[in-house]
């Protein structure tokens, strides 16, 4: 999978892939990051990629010609699916990011920054995606975002598949705690069932934690008819108990 990133910040985003399991990634060619300086493709002596909102106003605009430019040398005629990061947009979840790893031709993330893009750029992307109901700086951060939740959902990033099978919102619940030693901590200790190497066990008791803590904090989340029998008689007991 390749993605590449428009920016006027390129550093931004090339200290963040330059550790952890991206960087593995990149390193085991599972996928590759382009970084592109929108300001490459600005054709005035002084690079200038923001200009005065037409209309007046507070703040600069992302200027459309080096954006554009930048946008069509990246995509290189290919179809790149584009995404323009946006407070607007769609709000990013789970589902979006398992959307977005099956783009086989690679996406291209542009990151705006001051008031935003020329809305013209508007006809060059795919679609708008927002990270959240609030307003950052630029796109540099929900790009990273985007990023980092799709490569753990393509194949071999993760060291176990199941990690990422097993996390939270992928199964529609979140996920059950963890626990690693000691197991005791000034008098705290970790369930007996997580130490007894009784696998059947184990799963039993992470699924009805699943299914509490899914209940207790999102209980929107919950899709009854994703719950099997068992989940079922789980809930009528949970349900009971608050
Ligand atoms: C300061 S914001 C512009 C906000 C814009 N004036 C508005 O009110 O909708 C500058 C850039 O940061 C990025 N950005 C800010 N918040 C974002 C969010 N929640 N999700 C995605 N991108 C965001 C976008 O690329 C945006 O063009």
């Amino acid at each position: 999978m390749r993605f590449d990133v428009l920016t006027i910040f390129p550093r931004m985003i090339d200290f963040y892939i330059a550790e952890s399991i991206i960087k593995r990634a990149i390193e085991r060619g599972l996928i590759e990051i382009g970084v592109t300086n929108i300001r490459d493709f600005a054709s005035d002596k002084h690079l200038t990629v923001d200009d005065y909102p037409f209309g007046g106003g507070q703040g600069m605009v992302m200027k459309i010609e080096p954006l554009f430019n930048a946008l069509t040398h990246v995509k290189g005629g290919h179809n790149k699916h584009t995404v323009l990061l946006c407070p607007q947009g769609a709000v990013f979840n789970q589902d979006k990011a398992m959307e977005l790893s099956q783009k086989k031709d690679g996406i291209v993330l542009i990151c705006g920054r001051y008031e935003g893009v020329d809305e013209r750029i508007s006809l060059s992307v795919d679609e708008e995606i927002s990270i959240g109901d609030f307003i950052l700086t630029g796109g540099e951060l929900p790009a990273l975002v985007i990023i980092d939740a799709v490569t753990r959902l393509l194949p071999n990033v993760l060291g176990d598949e199941r990690s990422s099978i097993e996390e939270s919102f992928t199964s529609g619940l979140l996920e059950y705690p963890h626990f690693t030693r000691p197991a005791e901590f000034m008098g705290m200790r970790v369930p007996e069932v997580l130490m007894s190497g009784n696998h059947k066990e184990i799963l039993k008791w992470r699924r009805r934690q699943s299914l509490q803590r899914t209940l207790l904090k999102r209980p929107e989340l919950i899709d009854e008819t994703k719950l099997t029998e068992d989940d079922n008689k789980i809930m009528e007991q949970l349900k009971e108990e608050v």
